[in-house]
């Protein structure tokens, strides 16, 4: 398999592409960026890197920093954070809050906000706000084996003038017990989480022991098997929210993404997979992100479903 000639001509097509989906315009600093861009990165389990188009962009991550928030809040409560976070896809948009009030504060899993503000919650406890927000970033790091990766301040201080959604969910689950920090401590940490910049060969470099169950490339173990199949299960199942169905019928491939438009698609044993369009689908996932992932699922049979 050709997988550099198989990049190029996915990025060349989606250079191209006329419909390229709107740019989230919630949090003013991502409503400007340019919606030309495309980039993609491939890490394969051998190591090898390939990558096309704005690979070395650094882009806002947003939700994609709620799978390595779950690994670490996993590593320090273990199983216990099932009490407090469901595991169920939520079939509503990213920031709903409907399903809150029927399910007593319990988030349905812990990549829809609630769930990922929850999860912040844990990763807060024993730390001052700015040493847990350190903390993800340096973990980060080590997944990525790359020092270069920050936040990008502008980011944080625009989710933090415009979380009201986020305010109202953190209050909700608060009144019900299920959070235990002051709401703007927690929210602190999410939404620096969720401005973290990175480049696709970054983020596919981070993902690299979701493909590899657990083990860091580098030797050692980030998490075991176990807990990198539960990972990649509920990104499959929750990942993309209300349209996780659809991009597990179109792609098949664990993914979770951001309204920065970037995708992390996980091929267990085979590759991680970053992919990055700012111009978003209505669900909020990159329109052209998971385009070029379907387009990649079928050159290469990359899929949790076949063979
Ligand atoms: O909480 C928010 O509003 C965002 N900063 C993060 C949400 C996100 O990326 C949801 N995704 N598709």
């Amino acid at each position: 398999m050709n997988l550099e000639a198989i990049i190029a001509s996915i990025v060349e097509e989606m250079r191209a592409a006329p419909d390229r989906g709107e740019v989230a315009t919630y949090i003013p600093s991502l409503a400007g960026v340019d919606p030309g861009q495309f980039g993609m990165a491939v890490v394969t389990a051998d190591g090898q890197v390939f990558a096309g188009g704005d690979a070395e962009t650094a882009f806002s991550i947003q939700s994609i920093s709620k799978v390595f928030a779950l690994t670490l809040a996993l590593g320090k409560v273990g199983d216990r954070l099932w009490n407090r976070v469901g595991r169920e896809p939520s079939g509503s948009a990213f920031n709903s809050i409907v399903q809150l009030e029927a399910e007593q504060g319990i988030p349905r899993n812990p990549f829809i906000n609630a769930g990922a503000i929850v999860v912040s919650d844990v990763n807060l406890a024993g730390h001052a706000p700015r040493e847990a927000i350190g903390e993800l970033v340096h973990f980060i790091r080590y997944l990525a084996s790359d020092d270069g990766i920050a936040i990008d301040e502008a980011v944080a201080r625009s989710e933090q003038e415009t979380g009201e959604r986020n305010r109202a969910l953190a209050h909700y689950m608060r009144a019900f017990g299920n959070l235990h920090h002051p709401v703007e401590l927690t929210l602190g940490v999410y939404f620096h989480a969720c401005a973290i910049a990175m480049s696709c060969r970054q983020l596919a470099m981070a993902g690299r022991y979701l493909m590899l169950c657990g083990a860091h490339p580098e030797g050692g173990r980030v998490i075991s098997d176990k807990r990198a199949r539960r990972i990649n299960a509920l990104m499959l199942t929750c990942g993309h929210y209300d349209q996780s169905g659809d991009f597990a019928f179109r792609v098949g491939m664990p993914g979770k993404s951001g309204v920065g438009g970037g995708i992390l698609a996980i091929v267990p044993g085979k590759a991680s997979i970053a992919v990055w369009s700012p111009g978003l689908s209505r669900n909020g996932n990159s329109q052209l992100g998971s385009l070029a992932l379907e387009r990649l699922a079928d050159a290469t049979g990359w899929s949790v479903f076949g063979l």
